[in-house]
């Protein structure tokens, strides 16, 4: 589907995250013909740029970072709905400026009246840019316009200020026109999770605690905290990813079938699963926390977190995190979800692991089944986009040897289309007003209530995270987590 005649202000425009996903991913939808000939993009800032030196920018991160091959034709058409407006969030006349801005492109470029605003801003500026979007008329759509708000994680640091936020934008924007970003769930390998459980006879059937023996939902990374000190200090790995991407992945895993695929069905089933899902009672056995030292990654010697520029040296932030979940449902009992990310590991990789029960009986002598291990099943979300299913087979020759192999699909050999980057998808799909990939309120307030008590554990003990060696898997403590389960983590 195409979008209508709309507009995008960006406030925030000139961070990393508006020139890295943003505005490739705005060109790429253009090129891909996704966009109508009525679309402005509109940058507000406190740079003092002229509309020709935000193009510059727009066009500079477009060459560098859009997906698709470079179209003059394309880019001149886009670039000439580009405005850019300068003032700070305090400044009633900016956004008065911002205002007639927003009409004088429904007039000479068609944008229709719809507007999205997009909060690629620290949410203790959320305040005064909505009092500033209502206070202008800006909030308010006339007749069948629309008027929608973009926001970036983070949402909230706990559950009581994510609850503020919530109560904060919905005074000004109504619940159907909030789009909060999650964009793990603009990836289509994400998306996949629905298609592989719920449109195939061959997994459901096994995907329960009758023959599931755990779950492991990995997110790693081999770049550090990089250039966003002043975001991520303090924060730390579970508030950044795991309150966030890491649980939206075990909703999809371990929710039931919606009714259909509509926004508020699926909404209904991920509430369900996460109303279910605890942390164990004992949350020093049931978690770990790592922070990188220094090490080597790519041959290359690379800074301990307290060595980064901007970290303060007695940091406590955890740049690492494992937990143990559990989902208290029938189809689950028993069945613990470990979910774990960290900057700095052996290599960047996000998958889904589905860990099976051993066989209950192999009749075969010890000696051939040493190789083998639990069969799994394994989503691999990224980079290398597949799925994976490991199983025993008999390696060829005169004797009964069983040993693992593995089963393969992968984009890249079954299918000719590449992926659209998340950003791309999530962006069409607020100028459609197609909320299923966004979390609503709710879904954000629950997993903060899984998260709280384990930071609040975490705040108590006040110890100095486990360091862990850049290029590692994490800490020891994250596999001495495992072994206490009789589990180990896998190496993908
Ligand atoms: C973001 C986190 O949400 O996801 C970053 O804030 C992280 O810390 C990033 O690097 C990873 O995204 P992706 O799509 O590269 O896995």
């Amino acid at each position: 589907r195409i979008a209508g005649p709309s507009g995008i202000v960006i406030f925030g425009v000139t961070g990393d995250l508006s020139r890295k996903k943003l505005m490739p991913a705005i060109y790429d939808l253009a090129n891909r013909g996704l966009l109508p000939p009525g679309f402005a993009l509109v940058g507000f800032a406190r740079r003092d740029w002229a509309n020709e030196d935000f193009a510059q920018v727009v066009h500079d991160s477009v060459r560098q970072y859009a997906r698709t091959p470079f179209s003059e034709e394309v880019w001149r058409h886009l670039a000439e709905g580009f405005r850019f407006v300068s003032g700070t969030f305090n400044d009633d006349d900016a956004f008065d400026a911002l205002a007639a801005t927003l009409a004088d492109l429904d007039r000479v470029r068609g944008t229709g009246g719809n507007h999205a605003f997009y909060f690629s801003i620290p949410p203790g500026a959320f305040p005064t840019v909505l009092q500033q979007l209502r206070r202008s008329g800006m909030a308010d759509p006339h007749g069948d316009e629309w008027r929608r708000v973009v926001i970036e994680k983070p949402f909230g640091h706990d559950l009581e200020s994510a609850q503020d936020l919530n109560q904060l934008v919905n005074e000004v924007f109504p619940a159907e026109s909030v789009f909060r970003i999650d964009h793990y769930l603009g990836k289509e390998t994400v998306q996949n999770l629905l298609a592989l459980r719920f449109a195939n006879q061959l997994y459901e059937p096994i995907w329960n605690s009758n023959y599931v023996d755990h779950v492991q939902i990995t997110m790693a990374e081999d770049i550090g905290v990089g250039g966003r000190a002043g975001y991520y200090d303090g924060i730390g790995a579970a508030r950044d990813v795991i309150q966030n991407h890491l649980i939206q992945l075990l909703a999809l895993t371990a929710m039931e079938e919606p009714v259909s695929f509509s926004p508020k069905e699926l909404r209904t089933e991920k509430i369900k699963v996460l109303s279910a899902v605890r942390l164990p009672p004992d949350l020093s056995q049931a978690s770990a926390r790592g922070q990188y030292a220094t090490g080597w990654q790519g041959g290359t010697k690379v800074p301990g977190y307290l060595e980064e520029d901007g970290i303060s040296p007695t940091s406590t932030t955890e740049t690492y995190a494992a937990i143990k979940l559990l989902v208290d449902t029938r189809r689950w009992a028993g069945v613990p979800f470990y979910l774990r990310t960290g900057k700095r590991l052996g290599k960047r990789v996000t998958e889904i692991a589905i860990i099976f029960k051993r066989a209950p009986h192999l009749p075969f002598s010890q000696n051939d089944t040493e190789t083998l291990g639990s069969n799994a099943l394994v989503i691999r979300v990224q980079p290398d986009e597949g799925v994976t299913i490991r199983f025993g087979s008999k390696v060829p020759g005169p004797v009964m040897e069983v040993r693992d192999v593995n089963m393969d699909f992968s984009y890249g050999q079954s299918f000719t289309e590449a992926s659209p980057e998340a950003y791309e998808r999530l962006i069409l799909d607020v100028l459609l007003g197609e909320p299923s990939l966004f979390p609503q309120d709710e879904e954000v307030e629950l997993s903060w209530k899984i998260l709280d008590p384990l930071e609040k554990h975490w705040e108590r003990s006040n110890v100095q995270p486990d360091a862990y060696v850049s290029g590692t898997w994490g800490p020891a403590s994250a596999d001495d987590m495992m072994t206490r389960d009789g589990r180990t983590w896998r190496r993908p």
